[in-house]
């Protein structure tokens, strides 16, 4: 049987997980907010027309931010449509994705469904056809206590309350020639300094997240960050990134071996922003947000067959994938990326949360379900708080089409405040277990007293309605021989270890 080894010290800490890694995205797009949270009539839907069964499955997520509206959405959307009485609020024709939004979620009602849900908002401001004014306007609606007439237009508009939207992303993909109001890195740089300027002098106490390049791949990258953060590095407090993979070509290994990529792009940008403090001399650190990541590549994009048999029509079946259990184990590598890089990377947002590509999906008038993508991410949020620890794995490594030296096996891990140790690790042999040898050093002798095991015979293995528990984890019993655990091919395991002293 193959073999690898995981060292593991008290001592060898990567950082403070900040929780909000585990956070998620919800776009006015498709069926994402209309069919997807937010369906009245639906046999779950509470008084304001939230889907409980859709409420309950992001709960068992536990997801601790969600960014919203957008996304391309955000960069032709006026925060001012979504306020007021709904049935004043505009329909107005969406540039983004072909569609007609009605506006009937919007603002107040999103803070509440966040509140429901126990999130909290990460509200991204339009900086592609609006303006740093109309971003700070937004900022005074929902944070400021009253007086104004901004703040109490709120209050009239049933929220006495600030809505206390503490983070805000300063636009989205601004350097993608499919946004509204894409912009040179220059023009960028300048809009979103002011912005950021007047929207901190109106709150103080608010987070940002500048926009950094859409893609790794956009021949904007590097220079885009660099002169971003040349104008505006002290005013914001994190720089975004945006990631997806697929495997069009159906070459598991090359798709699994993906995180390589990853890991590299983060800790490129890592760098990037290390080098604009320097040149600054600030004394100020700002972190990366990856505001959006996952598997997407099963959906076409834009369907032209949607638009055909629905043009501009509302809650259209776009970008809905179907994810199988390959993609799990992908999402279960993105997340030990994730943590292996969780001194840098404070924010993370899959994308998205309702059927846009998306771990929860929904039939309008049914069922509700977890796509297999769910499950590595429900775990990791459960048991991955903490402090992430530098895991040390040698193990056999081979080559794909795209990567060399892909490790068999890779792992992150978390010592939690109970004192457990969770370790979160991916088999990526599609055939072979591996026995996985743990030596703890300082943590001395250790009981595994859990082992959840995400695996299927099927790499194209899939849960639907009538059949959604196809994928899914399963606790086995949790057996460590001289320290050695088992973890089959390929799979997706968690394994929870607590100290004996
Ligand atoms: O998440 C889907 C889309 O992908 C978002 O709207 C956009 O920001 C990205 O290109």
């Amino acid at each position: 049987m193959k073999q690898a080894k995981l060292i593991l010290d008290r001592d060898y800490q990567i950082g403070t997980i900040d929780p909000r890694i585990y956070g998620s995205f919800i776009e006015h797009l498709g069926r994402a907010v209309y069919t997807g949270i937010y369906e009245p009539g639906h046999p779950t839907a509470d008084g304001e027309g939230f889907r409980g069964d859709v409420i309950d499955l992001v709960k068992t997520l536990n997801v601790p931010v969600v960014r919203y509206p957008g996304g391309n959405f955000v960069s032709g959307f006026d925060w001012r449509d979504s306020i007021g009485p709904k049935e004043t609020r505009p329909r107005r024709m969406d540039l983004a994705w072909k569609t007609t939004e009605p506006n009937t979620v919007g603002l107040h009602e999103f803070c509440a469904w966040a509140k429901k849900a126990d999130s909290s908002v990460m509200y991204a401001v339009n900086l592609g056809t609006g303006t740093p004014v109309s971003a700070r306007d937004v900022v005074e609606y929902a944070n400021h206590p009253g007086g104004t007439e901004l703040s109490d237009l709120r209050r009239k508009n049933g929220s006495a309350d600030p809505l206390g939207i503490k983070l805000f992303c300063l636009g989205n993909e601004m350097d993608g020639p499919w946004q509204m109001g894409a912009k040179t890195a220059n023009e960028y740089a300048r809009c979103a300094h002011e912005a950021a300027k007047l929207m901190k002098w109106t709150d103080p106490t608010i987070e940002l997240v500048a926009c950094g390049s859409s893609s790794l791949w956009m021949p904007t990258f590097g220079d885009w960050e660099r002169t971003v953060l040349d104008e505006c590095y002290d005013n914001v407090d994190y720089l975004s990134l945006h990631r997806y993979y697929g495997n069009p070509h159906n070459d598991t290994p090359d798709f699994l071996a993906s995180t390589m990529d990853l890991d590299d792009f983060i800790k490129t940008v890592a760098c990037i922003v290390r080098g604009a403090k320097g040149k600054k001399h600030s004394h100020h650190t700002v972190n990366l947000s990856l505001d959006e990541w996952n598997v997407w590549y099963h959906s076409g994009g834009q369907d032209q067959e949607i638009y055909k048999n629905n043009p501009w029509g509302t809650a259209l079946h776009l970008l809905e994938d179907i994810y199988n259990f390959e993609d799990a184990l992908l999402v279960g590598l993105m997340l030990i990326t994730i943590l292996k890089n969780a001194d840098t990377v404070k924010i993370a947002c899959m994308a998205q949360l309702v059927n846009v590509i998306a771990p929860i999906m929904t039939r309008e008038g049914g069922g509700a379900w977890a796509q297999t993508i769910f499950y590595p991410l429900m775990q990791a949020s459960k048991w991955g708080r903490g402090v992430s620890l530098a895991p040390i794995v040698s193990c056999e490594k081979s080559d794909t089409a795209h990567y060399t030296d892909v490790p068999m096996v890779d792992a992150a891990a978390v010592e939690r405040e109970d004192g457990t140790i969770a370790v979160f690790a991916v088999n990526r042999d599609l055939s072979e277990d591996v026995v996985l040898s743990c030596d703890l050093r300082a943590f001395g002798d250790v009981t595994l007293v859990g082992h959840s095991v995400l695996h299927h015979d099927d790499m194209k293995a899939t849960n639907t309605e009538n059949c959604p528990n196809n994928v899914i984890p399963v606790d086995i019993t949790p057996v460590m021989e001289d320290g050695c655990v088992r973890l089959p091919a390929a799979s997706w395991n968690v394994l929870l270890l607590k100290p004996n002293k």
